[in-house]
Formats: structure tokens, sequence, C-alpha cells
């Protein structure tokens, strides 16, 4: 199945598949693109993690870390400031990645309607 999605994306359909992969960027420069909220669009898929119990993690919501769904420190100078999380015990979670959710940091489907932002895009070209 994996492989099947891949050859698809390789032979037949490269920029559909694009939007799954790769962050969303202004196709006129290499920039991150904003979503509404002000935050930049760092991918359009959650990112599944299993989190270890009673270590810390800081969840990025200004977007532009490169070491998504966590923060790098690239927040610095902007107005967002990441989300710490601990849990007493491991817990596996659905982090955003879109950091367009309304439920900061776990993934609510709003990036489903970025992917239908970036498809209205591809199909402008
Ligand atoms: S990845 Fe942001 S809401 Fe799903």
């Amino acid at each position: 199945m994996a492989l099947a999605f891949r050859l698809n994306c390789l032979v037949l359909k490269p920029r559909i598949c694009s939007l799954f992969r790769q962050p969303y960027v202004n196709s006129s420069t290499t920039e991150l693109k904003k979503g509404i909220k002000g935050t930049y669009i760092a991918k359009k898929i959650p990112a599944f993690k299993k989190l270890e119990a009673n270590k810390r993690y800081s969840w990025c919501e200004c977007g532009l870390s490169k070491k998504q769904p966590f923060c790098d420190g690239s927040h610095k100078g902007t107005e967002f400031k990441p989300i710490r999380l601990k849990f007493d015990q491991s817990k596996s979670v659905l982090l955003c990645q879109c950091k367009q959710t309304s439920n900061p940091p776990y993934c609510d489907m709003t990036h489903v309607s970025v992917m239908f932002s970036s498809l209205k895009d591809i199909f402008k070209k």
C-alpha cells in the first residue's frame, strides 16, 4: 500500500502528493505561508507521537521550528511561545503541525481546510 502510494506520487500526481509532505510555501518565494491565526503552516498533516511519562516537551506554536512538531527556539522575536507538555503516564497523541488548530497542541482536523486551500492554489496555476 505504501509503495503503491509512493509510486503514484512519483509518477502520476506529484503536485497533489506534495500537499501532504511539504510545508505550505508561497509559490513565488521560499517563505512559509501564514494561516488565518497568524502562525506559519509548518506541515499540512498532524504528527502522531508517543510522549514519555515525566518528560518535558515543547510544542511549536509559531510554525517556524525545524524540529516539528516541537520547538527549536525559532519563535524568538515573534508573538508566539511554545506550549509545554508533561504527562504522568506515557501517552500517544496527535500533535498539530498546521498550527491552525483551535485546541492546541492537538490536531482538531483544521488541517483539512488548509489542504483544500492548497488545492485551490495548485489548480489556479
Ligand atoms: S494538523 Fe493542525 S489541525 Fe490537524
